[in-house]
């Protein structure tokens, strides 16, 4: 595996390879690597020809006060993990590389990066989407994979990528959780134990939910509700959303038809954490079958 910390040396390596033909898939992170991550970069490597990552912590997509200079940075156990899964370049580029003296562009997101994480964290997708089109020019890759775990990110990028024409097929693959649903993240490290004890609420909060839909709600404003009712029963919980979704454009939905994106995000002490569930409606047998 080559560690490429250059921008100039990136690029080059991709547009060598893109001459001859070869598909590049990429997956870009923050470091911290988790099993989410793993099977984030299994799926790539079995999907292309050659596979970057990129492990940046990006200083735009942080807030004042929010974890930037104590999120976990651990290259070595890092670098360890993508050799191990056939990673062939690990793009790990300083701050100063990426953002040199001088630099002043940015993207800036529409309405669907300004409700929910976007209204939390003013900001945050701005940067999210500076860094990530910077990275796609980069790495110039054909497939870029992103976990679903950060959904209103995959819907972003997704945006992005069409409205800017990145020429980049992005793919959503699925949250990977622990044991007790909890869904892996690299900010599940700040948790104590006991809140660690007490931060699968939030899966249980989105089951509930899923369930009340499957079970025939589908009033959007009676699916959070029964979400709330599991979240709020948890003392020492702070829920900042918990809400039933357009999974397009995430708006509440009034009512449901098809599917919803349930998301959900919670802060225990200084922590935050998110998770969602998309749920897909079946057809009423009535309304499929006729009368
Ligand atoms: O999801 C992340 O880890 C980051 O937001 C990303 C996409 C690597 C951009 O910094």
């Amino acid at each position: 595996m080559r560690i490429i910390r250059s921008v100039p040396a990136m690029t080059a390596w991709s547009l060598g390879l893109r001459r001859e033909g070869i598909g590049i898939g990429f997956v870009p992170t923050m470091g911290a690597l988790h099993e989410g991550h793993r099977s984030l970069i299994r799926k790539a490597r079995l999907a292309c020809d050659a596979l970057v990552v990129s492990l940046f912590v990006n200083p735009s997509q942080f807030g004042p006060g929010e974890d930037y200079a104590r999120y976990p940075r651990m290259f070595e156990d890092d670098a360890t993990l993508c050799r191990r899964e056939g990673v062939d370049v690990l793009f790990a580029p300083s701050a100063a590389a990426m953002y040199p003296a001088g630099f002043e562009t940015g993207v800036v997101i529409g309405a669907v990066g300004k409700r929910w994480e976007g209204a939390v964290r003013p900001g945050h997708f701005d940067g999210v989407a500076t860094v990530v089109t910077k990275l796609f020019s980069i790495v110039r890759p054909d497939r870029a994979f992103f976990g679903q775990k950060d959904f209103q990110q995959s819907v972003i990028v997704q945006r992005l990528a069409e409205d800017l024409n990145l020429g980049v097929k992005i793919l959503v693959c699925p949250t990977v959780r622990e044991a007790d649903g909890l869904a892996m993240s690299s900010r599940n490290q700040y948790l104590t134990r006991a809140q660690r004890q007490v931060a699968p609420v939030l899966h249980e909060g989105l089951q509930a939910g899923r369930t009340a839909i499957l079970r025939g709600i589908r009033f959007g404003a009676q699916v959070a509700r029964a979400m709330q009712r599991v979240v709020e029963q948890e003392p020492g919980v702070t829920v900042d959303y918990l809400a039933c979704c357009d999974p397009q454009t995430l708006e509440p939905l009034p009512c449901i038809a098809k599917q919803a994106v349930l998301l959900g995000a919670i802060r225990l002490g200084r922590v935050r954490l998110i998770d969602n569930l998309l749920v897909k409606v079946k057809a009423d047998r009535r309304e499929k079958d006729g009368p």
